[in-house]
């Protein structure tokens, strides 16, 4: 079959599986657009996330809560456009799945085909969110899990780390079997004790992806313009910057506006 660009072989759910049991790390990286995108296949991601986080990190919100369905379908289509190899995952928004089975069928429905993803990723455990799941895998889409903090549900949660009494770490490993049980094939950790991870990565079999969940886990992700040091700001123990683009950034603009203003821009050779 033949489509606008032809395509690599592309990473699919069954990949992620077959990964986890060849011991090889499964890499995220949650990025918004076609530019960055690309460059993290090229890079060597194995999948990009269109993750909610956009509202925070891109569109100055703070909180994911504001981020509707038509933006995540908006910023989904342009990941695609750059993706040929990695797989595309796209974050349902709040309101778009919880209201029951049938408003997630028509939901995911329409991000799978006005995207072109190849999966998704639905936060949370509990009746509503694992029904939705069921419903959505019996359509014939991967869905990756979303536990521990969960940024749609951070007025409850607060930004702390998820699971740290006996309680709720025997909780959050039950919601991961439930979550298996309705059939996603993956799950992310978030913020969550590493002790923890390792006793829900042993309690499914499914590949866990990390982020701030220790190294234990299957996988890891982070977003793209943390790794890239753009967000400043946000300075969480499980961030590891692997450059400083906002200084970069800063700098670059600083260049272009004082050589606009001494008139050393453009010179002839930028000039017709
Ligand atoms: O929205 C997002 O980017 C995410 C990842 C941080 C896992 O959910």
């Amino acid at each position: 079959m033949s489509g606008a660009v032809p395509e690599a072989k592309r990473v699919t759910a069954r990949d992620f599986a077959r990964k986890k049991a060849a011991g090889e790390r499964i890499v995220v990286v949650a990025a918004y657009d076609a530019l960055f995108a690309r460059l993290s296949e090229e890079g060597g991601v194995d999948a990009v996330l269109v993750g909610d986080s956009l509202g925070n990190v891109i569109a100055g919100h703070d909180s994911t809560l504001p981020v509707t369905l038509e933006q995540m379908i908006y910023h989904g289509a342009a990941a695609r456009r750059g993706l040929r190899r990695a797989m595309l995952i796209v974050d349902m928004p709040f309101l778009s799945y919880q209201t029951g089975s049938d408003d997630a069928v028509r939901n995911c429905g329409r991000v799978v085909q006005e995207t072109g993803a190849q999966a998704l990723k639905l936060e949370g455990a509990g009746p509503r969110v694992e029904g939705a799941i069921r419903a959505v895998v019996e359509l014939g889409v991967p869905v990756m899990g979303h536990l521990g903090f969960t940024p749609q549900s951070v007025h409850t949660l607060g930004t702390r780390v998820q699971g740290r009494e006996p309680a709720a770490a025997d909780a959050l490993v039950d919601a991961a079997r439930r979550l298996e049980d309705a059939g996603v094939f993956s799950i992310v950790l978030e913020l969550v004790p590493a002790a923890l991870a390792e006793r829900v990565r042993e309690a499914v079999a499914v590949p866990t992806i990390g982020i701030g969940a220790g190294a234990s886990c299957d996988g890891q992700v982070l977003v793209l313009h943390d790794l890239l040091g753009f967000t400043e700001g946000f300075s969480p123990r499980f961030l590891k910057r692997y450059a400083s683009l906002a200084d970069q950034t800063r700098d670059a603009v600083r260049r272009f506006a004082d050589e606009v203003r001494d008139g050393t821009f453009p010179a002839a050779e930028h000039s017709f």
